[in-house]
């Protein structure tokens, strides 16, 4: 057994549910790690003997970032369609097939370089749990292949088949819709934890409620937890449909009602955020201080892809729902941790408490507020406690 004690800590943030905003923020505070998981959380005075000793030199220490939606797994750039999308041209869905293409077309072992520099690009911005999405395959073998790359760097995988009908089946959705729900379910089901669906009548690419409930209970009945992407083009049904079936996250929430929000507030999903989405479409931003004023479990994820936000960035995404979106510094860093770990059902991540996993993200910085209060510079990243 090899331990560490990290000291010297200016502020350390639990978000063990505890104090302002549940961030459990204390100072004086030292952390004992022992074989990666926390050990010990006390007084740095009281602190027990451990076999080496890294002093952070009085900067902030929080739970790492889990970023709980992200796509990961892709080729090419559309760095045009933004470019577009700023000059007035709205975002439908329909770029999607442009990465599809790109992607289908990449080796694996290009697709697994994109993939690592992606996941070393969070790393170095304080993430350390991230969720990977299939969905620029949309064959049987290339959804597979995403899946199986996926696994090579996180356990939070979900197959996102049913991301968009592909251009071969727009004459048949019904053959596409029977394809996903059955033979690349299956092929897919033993690489994802989770199967999420793009439901939105606003985009003519995507899935109808009927469908997106058909991909859901198809998934859910081969073994996989329940993740939607609702009401992100306009109001729709997304929201109530993953409440309703007992989704663990419905993401986007871009457009909800006040139905959309009591249902939330009865339910047990939870509304993940995504204000970079809204930054880089030009819409407008939800209430989150609403959405927590209501009593709704509110999450907070970067949605990194190639179309609507490519940007891996949690402080970036921290600093937009302070500005943009009502939360304080705080409730939005609680939203980025805890609120993320429990929107993929986890809780040995998001929260520094004995027996969770070790993934300590520091800040240049004394305190949690920084990250929003200097947006821009690069004072997050994950503490390597290796030796
Ligand atoms: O979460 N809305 C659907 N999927 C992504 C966008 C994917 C893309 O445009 O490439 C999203 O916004
Ligand atoms: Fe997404």
């Amino acid at each position: 057994m090899s331990s560490v004690v990290v000291a010297g800590i200016g502020e350390l943030v639990t978000c063990d549910g505890t104090g302002t905003d549940g961030l459990g923020a204390r100072s004086g505070a030292a952390v004992v790690v022992e074989d990666g998981l926390v050990a010990w959380i006390g007084p740095q005075s009281a602190a027990p003997a451990a076999d080496r000793r890294v002093d952070v030199g009085g900067r902030a220490v929080l739970p790492g970032f889990v970023d709980s939606h992200a796509h990961l797994v892709f080729a090419g750039d559309r760095g045009d369609e933004f470019a577009a999308r700023m000059a007035g041209t709205p975002y439908d869905g329909g770029g999607i097939g442009v990465s599809v293409a790109s992607t289908r077309a990449a080796t694996d072992d290009e697709l697994r370089a994109l993939l690592a520099a992606r996941v070393a690009e969070m790393r170095a911005q304080g993430t350390t749990t991230v969720e990977v999405k299939s969905g620029y395959g949309l064959t049987v073998e290339d959804e597979v292949r995403a899946l199986r790359l996926a696994r090579e760097v996180t356990q939070e995988t979900t197959f996102l088949g049913a991301h968009v009908v592909p251009a071969e089946y727009a004459a048949d959705r019904a053959a596409y819709l029977d394809l996903v729900t059955g033979p690349m379910l299956a092929a897919a089901a033993p690489y994802a934890r989770w199967v999420d669906v793009f439901c939105e009548p606003h985009s003519a690419h995507a899935f109808t409620a009927e469908e997106a409930r058909a991909v859901l209970v198809a998934g859910r009945e081969a073994g996989l937890g329940l993740r939607v992407h609702g009401n992100q083009l306009g109001p729709g049904p997304g929201v109530q449909l993953a409440v309703e079936l007992g989704a663990a996250s419905v993401d986007h929430c871009t457009y909800l009602s006040g139905a959309d929000v009591d249902a939330l507030a009865a339910g047990t999903t939870v509304a993940t955020l995504l204000p970079g989405v809204e930054f880089s479409t030009r819409s407008p931003y939800p209430d989150a201080a609403a959405l927590l004023r209501a009593g709704v479990d509110i999450a907070l994820a970067t949605d990194c892809n190639p179309g609507t936000c490519y940007s891996s960035s949690m402080p970036f995404v921290i600093a937009l729902a302070v500005r943009e979106m009502g939360l304080t510094p705080g409730q939005a860093v609680h939203a980025a941790t805890a609120g993320s770990a429990r929107s993929l059902r986890r809780d040995d991540v998001g929260r520094l408490v004995v027996g969770a996993r070790a993934d300590l993200t520091v800040l240049d910085a004394p305190s949690h507020v920084h990250l929003s209060y200097r947006a821009g510079v690069p004072i997050a990243r994950a503490l390597d406690l290796r030796a």
